[in-house]
């Protein structure tokens, strides 16, 4: 039987080159995002059996009926891919905005994770990949603070729902991504200029899909990147959220 992977974030970006990269692999793909047009138009491109439909992962009505999808459809790969940023001050932010976003990155992605392991537990192996970035790596991001906790959050809840796997010998193998800046529309919608060349998401997808397959935990691409997280862990945190906001406000 062929197997599955479940996208979110599909229609855009990292997920949707995530998609060609699977569906490479031979996966059928079950692909969803907000956007209908952009998710059929690739679905008809990948030469394999896709299907594809609208969820609006800051609602929480769409959020559980895409876990109930999780539940029927019992994918082998689950890649927890759809987020956004948003740049400005906390204070400033729109307050619909801000609560859109850690129900999307965070709530979202922890029901959709909680229904994959759930819906996994019988295979023979499985794998879910939560898309965080090197936010979640650093001990914050003034300016972006609400991202920055989002994806510090991620990070945290991956590592620790795959010691809980591990522990209960269950088949799944999960990994969060941590990538520095990628070419996409991210930037666009958050409102930024990144500080940094940004990084092409089709190598991002080559280097997520394998590292994701080799099991690793974190998967950071770029050594500029791994080594700035790094770094993090050497500095009081309290100087290194400094240093961040000098960068940050670069980007406005
Ligand atoms: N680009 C970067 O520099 C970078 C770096 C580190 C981490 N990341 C992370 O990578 C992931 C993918 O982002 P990207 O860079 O590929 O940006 P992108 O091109 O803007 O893609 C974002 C994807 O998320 C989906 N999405 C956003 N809000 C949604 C909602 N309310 N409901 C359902 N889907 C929603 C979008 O779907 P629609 O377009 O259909 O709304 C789109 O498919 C995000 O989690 C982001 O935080 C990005």
């Amino acid at each position: 039987m062929e197997k599955l992977a479940l996208i979110t974030g599909a229609s855009s970006g990292i997920g949707e080159e995530i998609a060609k990269e699977l569906g490479q692999r031979g996966y059928s793909l079950f692909l969803t995002g907000r956007n209908e047009m952009r998710l059929e138009e690739l679905g008809r491109s990948l030469g394999v059996q896709t299907e594809w439909q609208c969820f609006d992962l800051s609602c929480t009505e769409d959020i559980n009926r895409l876990a109930d999808v999780m539940d029927a459809r019992k994918p082998d790969v689950l890649i927890n891919n759809a987020g956004f940023g948003l740049f400005g001050d906390l204070m400033d932010a729109d307050r619909g905005a801000t609560q859109s976003l850690v129900t999307v990155n965070c709530l979202a992605l922890t029901t959709l994770m909680q229904a994959a392991m759930r819906a996994m537990r019988d295979k023979q192996e499985a794998y879910i990949l939560n898309v965080a970035s090197v936010a979640g790596l650093l001990p914050a991001g003034p300016h972006m603070a609400s991202y920055y906790a989002s994806k510090a959050y991620v990070t945290s809840l991956t590592l620790g729902a795959r010691q809980e796997a591990r522990e209960r010998r269950l088949p799944v193998s999960i990994s969060a991504l941590c990538p520095g800046p990628v070419n996409t529309r991210f930037n666009e919608r958050a409102g930024v200029r990144f500080a940094l060349p940004g990084k092409d998401p089709a190598s991002i997808a080559r280097v997520a899909v394998e590292g994701l397959f080799k099991g690793r935990p974190l998967i950071v691409p770029g050594s500029l990147i791994g080594a700035s997280a790094c770094l993090s862990h050497l500095l009081p945190r309290t100087l290194y959220t400094k240093l961040i906001s000098g960068q940050q406000r670069k980007k406005g």
